[in-house]
């Protein structure tokens, strides 16, 4: 049945022993991330095998999954966590990320409950505007933290280039060093991790530039797609079509370029942009907006334009291929991320996985 993702196992551990690796040569800790993939067992047992230290999801669901399915690998929660799922988290999560003081004096009320320690990362906000402390109040709340029972604060982190697209140089990494020496001073606690880095902060690594003690790192995108989408570029070495997309041909007509009519909005409410090039031929393809997102679909026929989405339905434009179409054609893309993630999370993908031994 198409849509279909194909998920090359080999390219995945090439990927991940790329980056992993590197890392691991400058003394980084890597985790590797599931999130994208929906927590799937295979995935997790390639990043496993290609030496990952520890499996990071931001779902507790996923985490519970890949556990029941046989993971046995440290696992460490990336969504700062809900008060209304900490019971879970202190039956399957060895490390979490978090920032809110009300949610770890609940999670040390339940691991004392259950005669427990539990590990944490306290996130520290360096700019970007997600998750996180912000960096002026963090060495206050971490005195707090450190005297709080059944809890054990090993690290502090952050998380940038998701919301503010702030990319993590040596200087806001040297942020997070700074605030470990300070704990030490003022404390006179250790800290085992400095949580820097995502895909984004790769370069940080590449180029020999990491900032004071900054050694964990937790990949998803480097992994699983082989870009840097905040640096905009491709991984050095790694694969890219790893996850490859197969869509079906359902309609192949010449069509003028520019919808005939008085124009609203598209089925999104979105207001859609038209060049006239005249009349082209164009296709549709039975996948849509449920299952990715139009704009990070790269076709491998590079002839190939994707012009829109709805639900259903996506249209591309196929005039100047050199490949003669036909319905029921089977067309194969690459994926971004933000792509990835929806094509996996639609039950209606279908999944194959290759080239696992
Ligand atoms: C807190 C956190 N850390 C790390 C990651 C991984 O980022 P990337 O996929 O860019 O490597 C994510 C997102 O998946 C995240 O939410």
């Amino acid at each position: 049945m198409y849509p279909k993702l194909i998920v090359d196992i080999e390219k995945i551990k090439s990927n991940a022993k790329n980056v992993i690796e590197k890392c691991h040569s400058k003394n980084v800790e890597v985790a590797g991330v599931t999130k994208v993939m929906c927590g799937m067992k295979e995935i997790a047992e390639a990043m496993i095998e290609s030496n990952c230290d520890m499996i990071a999801d931001a779902r507790i669901q996923n985490i519970i999954k890949m556990n029941k399915e046989g993971i046995n690998h440290p696992f460490l929660l990336l969504r700062i966590p809900m008060i209304s799922e900490l019971k879970k988290v202190v039956e399957y999560v060895d490390i979490t990320l978090i920032s809110e003081m009300q949610t770890i004096e609940k999670l040390s009320e339940i691991a004392k409950e259950k005669q427990k320690e539990q590990k944490i990362i306290f996130m520290i906000d360096l700019g970007d505007l997600r998750e996180g402390e912000w960096y002026t109040e963090a060495l206050d709340k971490i005195g707090e933290i450190i005297n709080i029972e059944n809890i054990n604060l090993i690290g502090i982190g952050s998380n940038l280039g998701c919301f503010g697209g702030v990319l993590p140089t040596k200087e806001k990494m040297q942020m997070l060093s700074d605030i470990k020496k300070q704990i030490k001073e003022k404390y006179d606690y250790d800290i085992k991790y400095l949580s820097g880095g995502s895909t984004a902060a790769l370069p940080l690594v590449e180029n020999n530039e990491l900032s004071e003690g900054l050694n964990h790192y937790r990949l998803g995108e480097s992994i699983m797609c082989g870009t840097d989408v905040t640096n905009n570029r491709i991984v050095p070495g790694a694969y890219q079509d790893a996850v490859v997309l197969e869509a079906e041909i359902i309609e192949i007509k010449e069509k003028p370029s520019i919808p005939e009519g008085k124009i609203g909005l598209d089925a999104f409410g979105r207001k859609p942009h038209f060049e006239d090039k005249g009349w082209r031929k164009k296709c549709i393809l039975a996948i849509g907006e449920q299952d990715i997102n139009p704009g990070g679909l790269i076709p491998f026929d590079e002839k190939i334009q994707v012009l829109h989405a709805s639900s259903d339905h996506t249209i591309i434009d196929i005039t100047d291929c050199d490949i003669n179409y036909k319905i029921g054609d089977i067309l194969k893309f690459k994926l971004s991320y933000s792509s990835l993630l929806k094509s996996t999370t639609s039950e209606y993908v279908e999944k194959e996985i290759i080239n696992k031994k």
